[in-house]
């Protein structure tokens, strides 16, 4: 699969260690998407505060909003997901939610396990099936769906649990629905999980085992690895050259010191962690390169730490690079 391909397929999984950046980056490859053309809605898995940093305002839950002329935000919530699908087989909404919120059933749903996993893949199976348009004119209501998946832990599994239930499930409509989901989630023309990662011991190690399950365990085709948060090199040859001449050089190093008592030395302290942290993670992008088996897409750490929307604009000008060569 070329990359630029990736903003061609239906559904975009992006999945990774918790904290890794999967929610930023979601937003930019959303971004990125719409910038293209493409008819583009993000779906948060689970509620995150940074999707309400980025946008700076509060989105509801499970309540389609639009944020850009070709861009939709959405978070899911598997109760609200179980009410859409009971109203859809029982085709009255009202009887559907009066079952649901009945006592003893909810008693029971809060223990029944799979089912949050499952309607929430069904939800996203109902949002790319949804049209626009008649006749000729029909067609898929979204291009993309990017899906923001949670944490690793449950960020795979809710994946598995189609296949779960396809097993178990020998024959009715819930059988077929259920067959659905998994084509959708195997269908490499249509459905695509990229990983998120760091450069950095834990999540490159859990980013290699989500790439491994999703291909090997799942049968779903994995696109690539976004190295999130890569600190850039902070001199170039000459000026590193300057500076540790510069630093070997006692005298110039008392001269700075009389004329910047006190921050001389911490000037130089910041630049060689600036070095280090640089350093690092081009050994881990070295590591990551032989150890997983996709190809890799860099994105700087944005200074300091938190990114806005216009960070993510900045970012998903970079994969668009990386994934297209330029907008
Ligand atoms: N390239 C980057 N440079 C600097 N900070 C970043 C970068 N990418 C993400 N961050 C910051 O890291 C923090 C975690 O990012 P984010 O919420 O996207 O991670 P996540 O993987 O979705 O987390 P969770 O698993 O909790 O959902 C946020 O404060 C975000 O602004
Ligand atoms: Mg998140």
């Amino acid at each position: 699969m070329s990359l630029e391909a990736i903003f061609d397929k239906r559904i975009v999984f992006m999945t990774g260690k918790g904290g890794v950046g999967k929610t930023t980056l979601s937003m930019a490859l959303a971004w990125a998407a719409q910038e293209r053309g493409k008819n583009v809605i993000l779906m948060e898995v689970d509620k995150s505060p940074n999707l309400r940093y980025i946008l700076g305002k509060d989105i509801p839950v499970y309540k389609e909003t639009r944020i850009a002329p070709r861009l939709a935000v959405f978070t899911l919530e598997p109760f609200k997901a179980l009410e859409e699908y009971a109203a859809l087989q029982i085709k009255v909404a009202a009887a559907a939610k009066l079952f649901l919120n009945n006592r003893f059933v909810s008693y029971f749903m809060q223990a029944a396990p799979g089912w949050r996993e499952l309607v929430t893949v069904g939800k996203i199976w109902h949002t790319h099936q949804r049209t626009v348009g008649r006749g000729k004119n029909k067609r898929p209501e979204y291009d993309m769906i990017v899906v923001d998946a949670p944490a690793t832990g449950h960020g795979l599994s809710f994946l598995r649990v189609p296949a779960i239930f396809a097993d178990i499930l020998k024959f009715g409509r819930m059988q077929s629905q259920t067959k659905d989901l998994l084509d959708m989630l195997r269908d490499p023309e249509r459905t695509v999980v990229n990983v998120v990662s760091l450069p950095e011991e834990m999540p490159l190690n859990e980013a290699v085992t989500l790439a491994d399950m999703a291909k090997s365990t799942m049968g779903m085709q994995v696109g690539v690895t976004f190295m999130n948060g890569v600190h850039p090199e902070p001199f170039l040859p000459d000026e590193k050259a300057a500076c540790d001449n510069l630093l070997s050089d006692e005298a110039a190093r008392n001269t700075l010191d009389q004329i910047w008592p006190c921050s001389g030395k911490a000037l130089f302290d910041a630049a060689a962690d600036r070095q280090a942290r640089a350093q690092s993670c081009r050994q881990y992008l070295e590591l990551a390169a032989k150890r997983l088996p996709t190809p890799i897409v860099e994105l700087p750490y944005e200074y300091p730490g938190r990114v806005d929307m216009d960070g993510v604009k900045r970012l998903a000008n970079l994969i668009s690079q990386a994934l297209c060569g330029g907008v």
